[in-house]
């Protein structure tokens, strides 16, 4: 993820150790006790990447706990995103002072059915996505990119981003991406100067789609 955020942003991605490494007792609670060998592996390869990312701004490895709508609880004064797919896992963390907010997400290829398609794609995007250079699956891009914009907005804003409230327009030649939030969402929020528009990057290698969208003060 280091290639689509800013050098402001700390970036940890997990090494072949991190996925059977170690849980600090504070974030233990987050996995839950019945949780399957493939969430724990997640799990705490998310934690592992997030206190090395931590380091990697010089600050120090605390734990870095689940709060009770499962978003990661940075240290006061620090911004941050998990992502994890099959084999692949990132955290990435900033000073609040120089990111408002920071989201990413990475997926493994997979078909999305015509049922989850159109829960995700407005009727305009599927249009701009039909127009799209063939050889890559865009739809599922499309997706990551609003996972990342609902990591963006929801430790800012606190509230629900439904699929269908951003907008967002795909540019293959750059790797850029630009979501619209649906203007009632942005008038709702109770926050100062609400994003109206997350600007991000994506990257497809292979089966990996990664996609990363920081916001600035
Ligand atoms: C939260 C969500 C975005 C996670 O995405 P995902 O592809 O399922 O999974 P990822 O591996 O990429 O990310 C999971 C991590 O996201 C983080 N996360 C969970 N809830 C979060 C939230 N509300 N805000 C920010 N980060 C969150 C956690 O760190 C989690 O990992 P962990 O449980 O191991 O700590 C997704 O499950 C979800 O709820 N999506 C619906 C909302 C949405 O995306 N709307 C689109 C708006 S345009």
């Amino acid at each position: 993820m280091r290639d689509l955020l800013p050098p402001t942003v700390s970036v940890a991605v997990a090494g072949p150790a991190d996925w059977t490494g170690e849980l600090l007792a504070a974030e233990r609670s987050g996995l839950g006790e019945r949780a399957v060998q493939s969430r724990r592996r997640d799990f705490t390869a998310g934690r592992v990447c997030a206190r090395r990312a931590l380091t990697g701004l010089g600050l120090p490895a605390v734990p870095v706990p689940a709060a009770a709508d499962r978003s990661p609880v940075w240290p006061a004064g620090v911004v941050g995103t998990i992502t994890h797919t099959r084999g692949y896992c990132a955290a990435a963390v900033a000073h609040a002072t120089d990111v408002r907010s920071v989201g990413m997400d990475a997926e493994r290829h997979r078909d999305l059915n015509p049922g989850v398609r159109r829960l995700i794609c407005r009727p305009e995007e599927e249009e701009r996505l039909a127009r799209l250079p063939a050889g890559t699956w865009w739809p599922l891009v499309l997706f990551s990119a609003k996972e990342t914009v609902y990591k963006v907005w929801h430790p800012l804003v606190g509230t629900w981003l439904d699929f269908q409230d951003a907008t967002v327009e795909l540019d293959p030649q750059t790797g850029t991406f630009t979501a619209r939030i649906n203007p009632a969402r942005v008038a709702a929020a109770t926050v100062a100067d609400p994003p109206a528009v997350i600007h991000g990057r994506f990257a497809v290698e292979g089966d990996l789609v990664r996609t990363a969208a920081v916001l600035t003060h």
